[in-house]
């Protein structure tokens, strides 16, 4: 299976770090925060990577990954010319991926513990569709909220104000090719963005999007306090 890892967005809750460069290569622990979601699915196995960025930092990307065989895989790259929403960026790779073809995508600044690869052996058996992978959170108004029924996503909330459920739908997202095609059927939301949401609820109507649970620590890194969580969450493993 390849991997996709979206890493632009202008970062505008982290400020004033993300005026200097992209969230994703700010520091979380020994690395630039991009190297975790590089390492989780070459640990699962993924080792063909399309990196979409913005073009804010693009040329720190390479300098970094380089081809990506520093690291044991194979990186290409695409620019999003300017932030239209997770739903945008993951248009670009449609070339990447191919026909017919099933893969996972990350959003670059969450950051886990969990292995990716038991949950890429259980979408892999899965015929059609979609999966994501939730958490249960303290604070689920900050992100997509699932609403389940009989254990069965039926619709995600994206950022609610009364949450429906205690988890979040992290930014771990497994799709199979036809998503290129629902992509194509949504429309910008009020922030003016395509968002994955949407693309994921096209799934959940079709009752095609199944989900598992992550089992350990789980971060969005997107402001100055859970980044600084990330950081210690990271550490805390490199010294256990
Ligand atoms: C995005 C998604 C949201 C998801 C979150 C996970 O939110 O829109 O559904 O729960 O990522 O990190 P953002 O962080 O872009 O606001």
């Amino acid at each position: 299976m390849k991997g996709v890892i979206l890493a632009g967005g202008t970062g505008s809750r982290l400020r004033p770090l993300t005026n200097l460069m992209n969230k994703h290569l700010l520091p979380v622990g020994k690395y630039p925060m991009i190297h975790y979601s590089v390492m989780k699915l070459k640990e699962a196995g993924v080792k063909e990577i399309l990196l979409v960025t913005g073009k804010q930092s693009a040329g720190l990307y390479t300098e970094y990954l380089g081809s990506g065989s520093q690291w044991g895989v194979s990186i290409t790259y695409a620019v999003q010319e300017q932030a239209g929403g997770i739903a945008e960026a993951l248009g670009l790779a449609e070339r990447f991926i191919g026909r017919d073809k099933k893969f996972v995508m990350l959003l670059g600044d969450n950051l886990f513990q969990d292995s990716l690869e038991p949950f890429l052996r259980d979408f892999e058996s899965q015929s059609e569709g979609a999966m994501v992978l939730l958490k249960e959170v303290p604070d689920p108004e900050r992100y997509g909220v699932p609403v389940l029924t009989d254990g069965r996503i039926v619709h995600i909330d994206e950022k609610p104000a009364r949450p429906k459920s205690s988890y979040s739908v992290t930014g771990i997202y497994f799709y199979d090719a036809e998503v290129f095609h629902v992509l194509k059927t949504c429309r910008p939301s009020k922030r003016g963005e395509l968002e994955i949401t949407d693309v994921n609820n096209a799934y959940a109507l079709k009752g095609r999007l199944a989900y598992r649970i992550l089992s350990n620590w789980w971060v969005d890194a997107g402001t100055h306090e859970s980044l600084y969580e990330a950081i210690r969450q990271v550490w805390k493993e490199e010294e256990g």
